[in-house]
Order: C-alpha cells, then sequence, then structure tokens
C-alpha cells in the first residue's frame, strides 16, 4: 500500500479532511495530529476498521483504545452514566489533552475497551483532528501513531517512519505543542484517578475539583497499573536506555564515567542532557531537552529526541532524569517506561 502524506493547515484544510473523512467511512485507516502527538484513527464504531489499528501497530488486543469526539453532545451515546464531575472537567480543559473514562454504552464495540467496561473518551484541541470527526460523522479510534513499544509520533516523518506501507494517508499538520500524551483519568472510582499522568496535571485538576488520586501502579513497580497501557514496556528506543537519577553534579559526573566506560568497549553511546548540563558533556553525542525551568519545553522534545538518537544509531543511552509532581510526574512516567525500568541510582 502506498502512504500518502497531505500538507494540512488552518488555510488549507479542505483536501486532507475530504479525502481522510472518506477514508475512515469506508472503514480504512488515517493519522491524523493532536495537540499531544499523532493519532492513528479509524471509525470507533465500525469493530472490523478498529481491527486494523492492531494490526497496523503490532498492538497487544488487551490495550484498550480512545475515542475521540467533536462535540460534547457525541457523549452521550457512547457511556451509560455521567457524573457531575465530568461536566465541570469537560467544561474547563475539553477540548484538550484529558482522557476521561466512563461506563461504557452498549453501542461501543468490544475491541474498542478490550473487553472492559468502561470506555476512554477524549475532545482533541486540534482543527484537523476535529473536523477530521465532524466530517468523519463517527467517533474516531485512536492511539497514538506508532509502533507498538517505539516512542510516540509527535511530527507526520514520525508516523512515516513507523507506518508507511501499512496505511493509506497521514495528515500532516506539523510538529504536535504538547509532545507527550493526553491524562487519562478514571472517573469511575470513588475518587477521581490519575491512570496515565500527561498534559493535564494533578494541580491543574485540583483547581476545580476536591480530591484526585495517583494509581499506584504508575510509581510502584511491584502493583499492576490500572490502565492497561501502562504495563508494558513503552515509549522506548531501539537502543538500550538508562535513567540517572539523584543529585545534578553527581550524576554528570557519573555519567561521563560510564559513557567512557561504554565508548572503550567500542559501543555507540548517545547522552540526553538538560541545558543546565549540556555544555559539561562536551565531545558526547549529546542532545538537550531545554531547560528544567520549563518542563514544557522539556516534555515537548521527550519524544523528538528519542527517535533522533534511534536516528543515529547509538547502542546506548545515558539519560538524565526529571522526577517530581505534575509535568515532571508525566515526563519522568515516559522516561522510566522508555528505560524499561533501568535506573541508576547516584
Ligand atoms: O494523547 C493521547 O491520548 C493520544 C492521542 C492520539 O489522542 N492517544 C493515545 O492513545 O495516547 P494510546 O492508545 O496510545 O493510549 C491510550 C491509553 C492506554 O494506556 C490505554 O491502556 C488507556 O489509555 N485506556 C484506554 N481505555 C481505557 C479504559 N477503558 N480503562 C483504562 N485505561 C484505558
Ligand atoms: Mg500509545
Amino acid at each position: 500500500m502506498e502512504t500518502e502524506i497531505i500538507k494540512v493547515d488552518e488555510n488549507n484544510l479542505e483536501e486532507g479532511i475530504e479525502k481522510g473523512s472518506k477514508l475512515i467511512r469506508e472503514g480504512s485507516l488515517v493519522s491524523f495530529p493532536t495537540e499531544t502527538v499523532y493519532g492513528l484513527g479509524a471509525d470507533g464504531l465500525n469493530a472490523e476498521a478498529v481491527k486494523k489499528i492492531y494490526k497496523a501497530k503490532g498492538r497487544p488486543e488487551d490495550n484498550p483504545l480512545i475515542l475521540h469526539i467533536s462535540e460534547i453532545d457525541e457523549l452521550e451515546k457512547l457511556v451509560r452514566d455521567i457524573p457531575n464531575i465530568a461536566y465541570i472537567l469537560m467544561e474547563n480543559f475539553w477540548p484538550g489533552p484529558l482522557t476521561l473514562i466512563f461506563k461504557r454504552s452498549e453501542l461501543v464495540p468490544d475491541i474498542i475497551t478490550a473487553g472492559l467496561d468502561t470506555v476512554a473518551i477524549r475532545m482533541p484541541d486540534n482543527i484537523i483532528a476535529r473536523k477530521l470527526i465532524k466530517s468523519s460523522k463517527t467517533p474516531i479510534a485512536a492511539p497514538s501513531a506508532n509502533t507498538s513499544g517505539r516512542p510516540s509520533p509527535t511530527s507526520a516523518n514520525h508516523v512515516y517512519e513507523d507506518l508507511k506501507g501499512k496505511i493509506p494517508l497521514i495528515l500532516n499538520g506539523g510538529r504536535t505543542g504538547v509532545g507527550l500524551e493526553s491524562t487519562v483519568l478514571d472517573l469511575t472510582s470513588e475518587t477521581p484517578k490519575i491512570l496515565r499522568p500527561g498534559g493535564i496535571t494533578e494541580g491543574d485538576l485540583l483547581k476545580y475539583i476536591k480530591k484526585v488520586e495517583i494509581d499506584k501502579g504508575l510509581e510502584d513497580l511491584n502493583v499492576i497499573p490500572k490502565s492497561p497501557g501502562q504495563k508494558y514496556k513503552h515509549y522506548a528506543p531501539k537502543a538500550e536506555m538508562f535513567l540517572y537519577k539523584g543529585e545534578e553534579r553527581q550524576v554528570v559526573k557519573r555519567i561521563l564515567k560510564d559513557a567512557k566506560e561504554k565508548s572503550s568497549k567500542g559501543l555507540k553511546v548517545g547522552i540526553i542532557a538538560t541545558d543546565e548540563t549540556v555544555k559539561d558533556y562536551e565531545g558526547e553525542l549529546v542532545y538537550s531537552l531545554g531547560s528544567r525551568k520549563n518542563l514544557e519545553t522539556i516534555a515537548y522534545n521527550l519524544f523528538n529526541t528519542l527517535r533522533d538518537l534511534d536516528n543515529e544509531d547509538v547502542d546506548i543511552i545515558l539519560s538524565e532524569s526529571v522526577m517530581g509532581e505534575d509535568m515532571a510526574r508525566a515526563i519522568g512516567n515516559r522516561m522510566l517506561k522508555a528505560a524499561g525500568g533501568n535506573i541508576i541510582e547516584v
């Protein structure tokens, strides 16, 4: 199959949206930009079409998908009950990088929910995504448009790297703004619970609701995460990655020492640093994610940098870590998964 890429922007929406929505209605796959990462879309009410998503990505079938809608009205028929708190959250965060988990309705195919009694819904804050959904006249099921396990795509080129020949169309809307996937928030438990940290942080949520829990499985490797997608090694570059935790100066020293040792064994080493430290690694192959004072930039660059290092064909990646609350939690979660749990405490 040929994979066509159509450039789409606010002044030139029609061709891409028309072709894209036609393909969706016919039961084909279309990759499109959202404000977080690129999605791989199919008609969310057509089980045969949704099957193609799992096949193209090589995604495990026990990992459910998010349904994307373009108007709040589209929600009612997909879910069984909408708690009051959902209206508060939708009013303040939709469209935007917040996925809400509800009890599912009968209309939602089993393949979307991977057999669960709940369904994930989100309204993306991207004009191309919303127009595509609207013209397709159906909710669009869309995981991130990467091969399963690889870093999520933040540009049309990343999608092409992973899925060329497997899907008919990519709508190219440029680099995605947030760079990490949406926050997944479960509204079916007593207290709303973050199952995947992302663009909307616990701090953001607490401005509008009283309590938010964070799924224990996200940070304790001995607890099974509630969101199926969080159990896999994920977002991973091809190279083996190690994450260094500790005081900044000590981490730099240790990374330099380990880089020398690995290089002397003939391994090609890539280093992930921050603006605060990048100069200290002079002479090494080093990428900065941005300044620690601006975590949005670090989020924006993370997946892109992992893919850049893959394209450098490094054997091993030694990375500084970002850990903490809010945006730092979202970044740390992706780093931890990318490193497959390889942590070096300095
Ligand atoms: O930002 C995003 O959310 C992107 C863009 C394309 O919208 N999409 C995305 O989809 O990241 P995906 O499939 O890569 O990740 C969806 C996550 C997975 O971790 C999945 O396990 C979880 O949401 N999920 C989906 N339905 C669920 C459910 N009913 N209960 C718990 N977790 C669910
Ligand atoms: Mg994904």
